[in-house]
């Protein structure tokens, strides 16, 4: 009976069907007739039917409910961080040309590059390291004169510190970013990082300042963020939480800052070295962490709990980062939501010692680590960035987002070159990725304050691999104008999102939408155009505001009342 049913719909599909057709008669004779001829434009005409129900199935609206009345936390900007460690061409080729290079620079910084950053507002920039940080000593990047050195984390290459403090303080200056500083507790002393910024924020006239005044910069810098260590639980040191307490302790008591603008207002902030991972190792250090915090004296303190999570799925990293399919996508994609339960488990222990949320979680490294590209220096970490990593960015920025109560910084990694990154640099080439086009599409969320925002996200399955078919942020800016970032996460269906806003009545959304016709699309020195945003509007139609989103597609947008 079911199949009889069934059978007579695809029949009336096919009817409909040849009802347009200008062949309507000619073929409708046929059809009586049931030739094999016949039966097989049957079963073509079957596929089409099919074809055509698709988008009927893309068409079910999604129905998206914003309440502008219920005003979230602020989304912070630092949020948006960036991380650039002294790793493959991070620094030397991506930031550093020299000012004797022919690529155009200012300083030795290339220009290209910081023209893409300042439109990207990137908050703050978390360097030297990584495991690079645990073995650097500042000293040897100071000075006319500058030591020649090995990287022996990244390649074992030569580390030339040609790109030191002041070349860093430089490159933040001209991209009109925040320092973080991540000090060597590895292989370093309490007093070399003390000493460090000594050099770098101290007004007074000490033999250090007058170093810091003869290498150029009279005026003492902001350090805005000081790390105290980087995974000192493995390449930073292999400690126990015990042994990283008694450091963190003492970093904390004598790496002071002086900079006479940051004593009252604008401090600042220590973040401690914090979890890897969701296993019980790592739910053991938080608490450790945290429960020490919770007694901490008048002599330390920390503001932020570092925490590192790459989307990797198994090491080693073996996902190829171009020239792969729906699976992968699908594989990688699930990978990364598990950062939302990482997030709510670490937040879980650190409310229980913390329940006013004054330490930040501080997701400092994060983004997808794919095999290295094919003939690259494997110890480079260098990977292409396609249309999913812009959705994996997307994904995990509105899980900060959704977090931004405890959540209130975060470092990509890394910045150019290396990993995920924002730019990719060839020579005197630069391209820039999926990845950076989410942030720059992003920017207004920057310092925006959240709005919750409920949806019937659905699901796609493919492969046996099921996930969420929309993701959505919604956000006030300072200005007082409401923004949307939605992810259609299905690689093939559009999605139709009707938005109903309670406080609020929207006529009209203007923004960017980028999306590309493979999940593994990306932008290539020759091909730099393939995954940009392009422009999206939509207007309300009988009082309702619905948006065509399209399938893989991030997208941001203003609402207009
Ligand atoms: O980002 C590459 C490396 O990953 C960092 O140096 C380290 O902190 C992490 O393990």
């Amino acid at each position: 009976m079911a199949q009889k049913l069934a059978f007579r719909h695809l029949r009336a599909i096919q009817y409909r069907i040849l009802r347009r057709s200008q062949f309507r008669r000619t073929f409708l004779f046929a059809l009586k007739a049931g030739s094999p001829l016949v039966r097989s434009l049957l079963a073509s005409l079957t596929l089409l039917a099919v074809a055509m129900a698709a988008p009927v199935a893309a068409a079910q609206k999604v129905a998206l409910f914003i309440d502008v009345s219920k005003p979230g936390p602020k989304i912070d900007r630092n949020l948006f961080g960036q991380f650039a460690e002294h790793l493959g061409h991070g620094v030397y080729e991506g930031i550093w040309v020299g000012p004797d290079s022919k690529i155009p620079n200012t300083r030795g910084i290339r220009n290209d590059v910081v023209a893409a950053l300042k439109a990207i507002k990137v908050p703050n920039v978390r360097w030297p390291g990584g495991c690079f940080a645990d073995e650097y000593h500042w000293r040897k990047g100071i000075g006319p004169q500058r030591t020649v050195t090995l990287n022996p984390n990244w390649g074992g290459v030569i580390e030339p510190n040609t790109f030191g403090t002041n070349e860093f303080m430089d490159f933040l200056d001209q991209i009109g970013a925040e320092a973080y500083l991540s000090v060597n507790v590895g292989s370093g002393t309490p007093q070399e990082a003390a000493e460090w910024l000594e050099y770098l924020t101290t007004a007074q006239p000490t033999t250090l300042a007058k170093e810091r005044a003869a290498n150029g910069h009279p005026a003492p810098y902001k350090v805005a963020f000081l790390g105290i260590g980087n995974e000192s639980w493995d390449c930073g040191g292999n400690m126990t939480p015990g042994y990283y307490l008694s450091q963190l302790k003492i970093y904390s008591r004598f790496v002071r800052n002086f900079n006479p603008a940051q004593q009252d207002k604008q401090q600042m902030l220590k973040i401690a070295v914090g979890p890897g991972g969701s296993e019980s190792r790592w739910t053991e250090w938080t608490d450790a962490i945290m429960k020490a915090y919770q007694n901490h004296t008048w002599s330390w303190d920390m503001n932020g709990l570092s925490m590192h999570s790459y989307t990797v799925v198994k090491w080693p990293p073996s996902f190829a980062s171009v020239g792969f399919g729906e699976t992968e996508y699908a594989q990688i994609l699930k990978s990364t939501l598990e950062m939302n339960s990482l997030v709510e488990k670490h937040s879980a222990i650190m409310d229980k010692y913390d329940p006013e949320k004054k330490v930040a979680l501080v997701v400092d490294e994060w983004g997808g680590w794919y095999a290295p590209l094919p003939g690259s220096n494997p110890g480079f970490l260098a990977q292409q960035n396609s249309l999913r990593d812009a959705v994996l960015a997307a994904l995990n920025l509105n899980i900060f987002a959704r977090h931004a109560d405890r959540v209130r910084m975060a470092n990509i990694a890394q910045m150019i070159n290396v990993l995920q990154a924002m730019i990719l640099t060839d020579k005197e080439k630069m391209v820039l990725t999926p990845t950076y086009y989410v942030y720059k599409m992003y920017v207004p969320f920057q310092d925006a304050t959240f709005v919750p925002a409920t949806l019937d996200a659905g699901t796609f399955t493919h492969d046996g691999i099921t996930l969420p078919r929309i993701d959505a942020i919604a956000a006030k800016d300072k200005a007082g104008k409401l923004w949307l970032a939605i992810t259609n996460v299905d690689p093939n269906q559009s999605a139709e999102i009707e938005v109903t806003l309670a406080g609020m009545n929207a006529k009209s959304a203007a923004g960017e939408t980028l999306s590309a016709s493979k999940v593994d699309s990306v932008n290539t020195f020759d091909a730099p155009n393939t995954v940009v945003p392009k422009p999206f509007s939509a207007k309300a139609q009988d009082g309702k505001l619905t948006l065509k989103l399209e399938p893989k597609s991030v997208t941001a947008i203003a609402l207009e009342q």
